[in-house]
């Protein structure tokens, strides 16, 4: 498929005309803009995109959502209560526009891309003034600038098949650690899975665009970078040959990356991972279940075993290779038994870590028309029995690492005063005791403990 990717000119016209408007209505002071993104790291990416197109529009940030003049709620669509949390929240977002008629209030991303929830708002939220999927962005200036001069609601959700936005400015969170977009969509249909029908077909960055963008971001000082995808195995330009390009750009830094699709990781992505020093040992491979059937009726296109076959053949080369994954408890139709297979599973690979979420139905997906009869108590408890099973595999499982000495990328204050906590290169939380100034850098660290969530140890 041909693809249009838009150098954006960010510049362009559509930003002066939003700057005008913008200094006009507030007179010259500057207005303040709260965001909030819910949900995966793309998500959070996305709203990182949207913060540096506010900025350059003239409006600084804020942590305070009661002084603000612009709020934006980036939501996600993937489970119910991800739904839940924002209705909730626009609820308390009317009484702020009570107290003030002119603040803007702006809902975005998954959720409102589908057009029953655009309508409920449009409907049942007359406050609410600016409603954008997640096509939209690159019209932010001008419908923003609409809102502003006239006053009038708009709403945006139309389906752009095939583009791609490049040189968008970003706010991003951290001056450590950087999200970057390899690819945005999704073709697989997994049948429990609204993604495919909010973000749209497959779409990816051409490589230099990518290596690019990780070259400024280390200039920058960046220590580590993740690359994001709904499914970065289907890159179309080769996954672990731009695997292979970014480990060739000089300087100290790691490479992370989410998510793989087990159906297409191949044995030469993991010999790649094994061979690019920057590129961390981890993989994070979603299995959602251990059971054939309800693999095959959630459409994922692997069996048990051949997921296996990856696991093994990674700790074949190297026998302490990290593994993530994500769980679903209660798909429609699974019986206990079916949900043990995924216990025997989790025993099976031993995970450091393990995401297990209970079923949420999403309205227009195939999933939603199975007959589910295990009620969502039901699946509650067992979610909490695999719950306690994981703790105890992942305690043990770390314990590998004890005496040994890690390189972690000391991140942010640990939980005990005085302590460090960062992640190592196989992805595992470590805490330490440690100067805040070593924030930033990396860190060697002899493994004194494991608990069931995280390491312990101190400063070689
Ligand atoms: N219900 C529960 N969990 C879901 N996920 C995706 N869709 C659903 C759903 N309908 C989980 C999957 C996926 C992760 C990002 O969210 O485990 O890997
Ligand atoms: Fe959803 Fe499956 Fe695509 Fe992941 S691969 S985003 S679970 S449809």
């Amino acid at each position: 498929m041909e693809l249009k990717s838009i150098s954006c000119a960010f510049e362009d016209l559509d930003l002066l005309m939003l700057k005008d408007a913008v200094k006009s209505k507030y007179k010259g002071s500057v207005p303040r803009c709260y965001l909030h993104s819910y949900g995966c790291q793309q998500n959070v990416s996305d709203g990182e995109k949207l913060k540096g197109m506010i900025v350059k529009s003239g409006f600084s940030l804020t942590d305070d959502e009661a002084s603000a003049d612009l709020i934006v709620i980036n939501t996600c669509a993937v489970r119910e209560n991800a739904h839940e949390r924002v209705f909730g929240r626009l609820g308390e977002l009317g009484h702020l526009k009570k107290n003030n008629s002119e603040l803007i209030i702006c809902v975005c991303g998954c959720m409102v891309q589908q057009e029953h929830i655009a309508e409920k708002i449009k409907k049942t939220y007359p406050f609410v003034s600016l409603v954008f999927g997640t096509f939209a962005y690159s019209d932010f200036y001008r419908m923003l600038r609409e809102v502003i001069m006239s006053g009038k609601r708009v709403f945006n959700i139309e389906e752009k098949k095939s583009e791609i936005i490049e040189n968008m400015p970003a706010e991003r969170s951290s001056s450590i650690r950087a999200y970057v977009s390899v690819m945005y969509g999704c073709n697989n249909f997994c049948t429990y899975c609204i993604v495919p029908y909010v973000r749209g077909r497959e779409r990816s960055r051409p490589i230099d665009s990518v290596v690019d963008e990780v070259k400024g971001l280390v200039n920058d000082g960046y220590k580590e970078i993740t690359l994001l995808g709904q499914n970065v195995n289907s890159y179309a330009y080769g996954f672990p040959k731009l695997l292979k390009r970014l480990n060739d750009i000089e300087g100290d830094f790691w490479i992370r990356f989410m998510s793989s699709h087990p159906k297409d990781a191949t044995k030469e992505l993991i010999d790649t991972i094994l061979d690019c020093d920057k590129v961390c040992s981890h993989l994070h491979l979603p299995v959602q279940s251990g059971n054939d059937e309800i693999l095959s009726k959630m459409n994922r296109r692997y069996s048990v075993e051949k997921y296996l076959e990856i696991v093994r053949y990674a700790r074949s080369r190297c026998k302490d290779f990290s593994f993530s994954t994500d769980i679903i408890v209660g798909f429609p139709g699974e019986s206990y038994e079916q949900f043990c297979d995924t216990k025997k599973l989790l025993e099976k690979v031993k995970y450091d870590n393990v995401y297990s979420f209970v079923y949420s139905k999403r309205e227009g997906t195939k999933a939603a028309e199975l007959e589910d009869n295990i009620s969502v108590k039901q699946k509650g408890l067992w979610l909490r029995e695999l719950l306690i099973m994981q703790r105890e595999i992942t305690e043990k499982w770390l314990s590998r690492f004890v005496g040994k000495t890690l390189r972690i990328l000391a991140e942010d204050n640990g939980k005990k005063e005085g302590t460090l906590s960062g992640h190592s290169y196989e992805n595992i939380i470590v805490e330490f005791v440690g100067e805040k100034k070593l924030i930033g850098s990396f860190v060697n660290i002899k493994i004194t403990k494991a608990l069931n969530w995280a390491l312990i140890g101190e400063i070689v």
